[in-house]
């Protein structure tokens, strides 16, 4: 439990601390993450979000320190994934369940499903207002942002976007704003971007362009999870412009798993490649490094070379897991190559060049591959596979 923070006049951060949490549906959070829900006082008491339903007591013990949570009028449900949603129940069981839970169509629809029970909803969608004496709550739809049913909500006398998982961190720390914390933070919401956005970029892109349109006044950025942007909001919303339009970087992603060390070997020989153009390159065996730290790396990168030994007729378990992720969040303009060692059949380069082809990756060569252990010639068809990449990509560039 952290003291709740009063983040504007009247308006409070209520929301919890996981410091714990390591693994977020596959997602590596080493430095934990924060579940932030909103109290803005009121004409009408207003919360706005709520947490995962283990932190739900905490949640209503936060609230009870500013005021009795019988006395919140509104709920306001930005996204009804269960970190957020998760403490409803509890919640409207404490304030009363006739209480109106604002929230979008498909919200409406998710909640009935996940809690099998229906609230008191009041749909509401880009354009609707709710005025409460001095405060009017706008509503934005950002529907797949991430998911069916995300809005944001816009308190337009503070200037404050409520903007549900967007420009989110995955951080639990002492600091609680962006002036607080600096550029440390910034790694994190580029991992938070790459591994829960980068598949919605355009979708990123048009809302980013509708807001701009808006001429929204935007003073404070109020995300579910992390820090809170107040000092520099503009800071996340060039960052996510810059995520969103995915334009290649000057770095190549060497991303390997090895049987018996020839694949690695491989790999180092088309990361020496690489660097002998002097292009950036970064070495990901797949045993040393988590799938979400891997797609971080790919976020930016300009090409991608996979490389994996044969094993059983097809590519290496990790692999196949990384590949499965990465093919997920859709990472475009980037160039590819595959590798990989063999004993007899020695299918993993065609199967990962077909996953490139499905991602619609632009495969600048056939692959490399070695049966058993690489030689020297061999270990030159890779270092020369790392030069084609890095001279391909400054060619695109
Ligand atoms: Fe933080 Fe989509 O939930």
């Amino acid at each position: 439990m952290y003291k709740p923070i009063e983040i504007a006049d009247g308006i409070y951060s209520v929301g919890c601390r996981d410091w714990d949490i390591r693994d977020f549906h596959g997602y590596s959070t080493y430095e934990g993450t924060t579940y932030n829900a909103f109290l803005v006082l009121g004409e009408k008491n207003v919360l706005i979000d709520t947490v995962k339903e283990s932190f739900g007591d905490e949640l209503l013990a936060n609230i009870s320190r500013i005021i009795d949570p019988k006395s919140i009028d509104i709920v306001i449900s930005n996204h009804t994934e269960m970190d957020h949603s998760g403490a409803i129940p509890k919640v409207m069981h404490k304030i009363g369940k006739d209480k109106p839970v604002y929230c979008s169509k498909m919200g409406a629809k998710n909640l009935k499903s996940h809690f099998n029970r229906d609230f008191n909803f009041q749909v509401v969608g880009t354009g609707d207002t709710l005025s409460l004496g001095s405060r009017t709550f706008s509503f934005l739809d950002t529907r797949m942002l991430h998911w069916p049913d995300s809005m944001f909500t816009y308190l337009a006398e503070e200037a404050i976007l409520f903007s549900s998982d967007a420009f989110g961190q995955h951080y639990a720390g002492d600091k609680f704003f962006d002036d607080e914390i600096g550029d440390e933070i910034m790694p994190h919401a580029r991992k938070y971007y790459a591994n829960i956005l980068l598949h919605f970029s355009p979708r990123v892109q048009a809302l980013l362009k509708d807001v701009a349109k808006m001429n929204l006044k935007i003073d404070m950025i109020c995300p579910d999870h992390g820090i809170l942007w107040r000092d520099n909001p503009s800071k996340i919303i060039e960052a996510y412009d810059t995520w969103s339009r995915q334009e290649p970087g000057r770095k190549v992603v060497v991303i390997f798993d090895s049987m018996w060390e020839s694949t690695a070997k491989m790999a180092r020989a088309i990361t020496s490649g690489v660097e002998s153009q002097e292009v950036n390159v970064r070495l990901m065996n797949t045993r040393k490094w988590h799938r979400s730290d891997i797609m971080t790396e790919v976020l930016d990168a300009g090409a991608i070379a996979v490389g994996s030994p044969t094993l059983n007729n097809s590519i290496y378990p990790v692999i196949a897991d990384v590949m499965t992720y990465i093919k997920g969040l859709r990472p475009q303009n980037k160039i590819a190559a595959a590798f990989g060692s063999y004993g007899w059949s020695g299918e993993a380069v065609k199967i990962l060049n077909k996953d490139f082809e499905e991602m619609k990756l632009d495969i600048i060569d056939p692959g490399v591959k070695v049966q058993y252990v690489p030689d020297e010639a061999d270990l030159e068809r890779c270092f020369n596979l790392g030069v084609k990449l890095a001279k391909t990509l400054k060619e695109k560039l």
